[in-house]
């Protein structure tokens, strides 16, 4: 049985649409339950159009960091869930909450990590006038936007871009990337070695500008 991935975000949810498609195209895990923390989040909606188990666990109703947290565990646990997946999911996670699955929450930012952690990655990649830029997937530490890389992409950036062009372009690699990182984990390929991820398989050739670990 494929393991089963529970998808967290807090927004439209194009990466968790990215990560159910892949999941129905034989995708090594299988994505059993999206959480929100927002009521209005689109990707509520999504789970509801591709058939999907939600649950809202809604921010406004915790005074507290940990009190949310451990609702969110609570619905983890209850669908027996083995890997989290942050899809532009907003709140900066605990030890605590990581702890409850060691080197099995991971996250996509739009960014080649480590630069540009934390939000407005593509205007800060265009006030810095960097020429690549582009998406990683890791796994998560209680840092922000820290832990070991799995995957990236790179992006061009290009002379006449804007926040909107650069941002499309990104996003287009991240659904690629996405689900192909989450499935180099789940399938058990790559596997955490301190601060980094290594194959212990071999798999297929990445895509043209993805960047992949070393076989160990
Ligand atoms: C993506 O750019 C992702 O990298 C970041 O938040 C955004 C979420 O977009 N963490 P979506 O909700 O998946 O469309």
């Amino acid at each position: 049985m494929a393991p089963r991935v529970a998808v967290l975000a807090s927004g439209r949810g194009s990466n968790l649409q990215a990560l159910i498609d892949a999941a129905r195209g034989g995708a090594p895990f299988e994505i059993a339950l999206v959480v929100t923390d927002r009521a209005d989040a689109f990707a509520l909606e999504r789970a509801k159009q591709s058939d999907l188990p939600a649950r809202l666990v809604d921010r406004r109703r915790f005074a507290e960091r940990r009190a949310l947290e451990r609702e969110i565990e609570r619905v983890l646990d209850d669908a027996d869930i083995a890997w989290v997946a942050l899809a532009g999911f907003m709140r900066v996670l605990t030890a605590a909450f990581i702890a409850t699955r060691p080197d099995r929450i991971v996250n996509i930012h739009p960014s080649l990590l480590p630069a540009f952690r934390g939000l407005h990655t593509h205007r800060r990649a265009l006030e810095t006038g960097v020429r690549i830029t582009g998406c990683t997937v890791h796994v998560v530490r209680p840092a922000l936007d820290d832990g070991p890389i799995i995957a990236q992409a790179a992006v061009p950036v290009l002379a006449d871009d804007d926040e909107t062009t650069l941002a499309a372009r990104v996003l287009e690699r991240e659904h690629q990337i996405y689900p192909l990182a989450l499935g180099l984990m789940t399938s058990g390929a790559g596997v955490v070695d301190g601060e980094q991820v290594r194959l212990v398989k071999p798999v297929a050739e990445p895509p043209q500008g993805f960047i992949w670990p070393k076989l160990a």
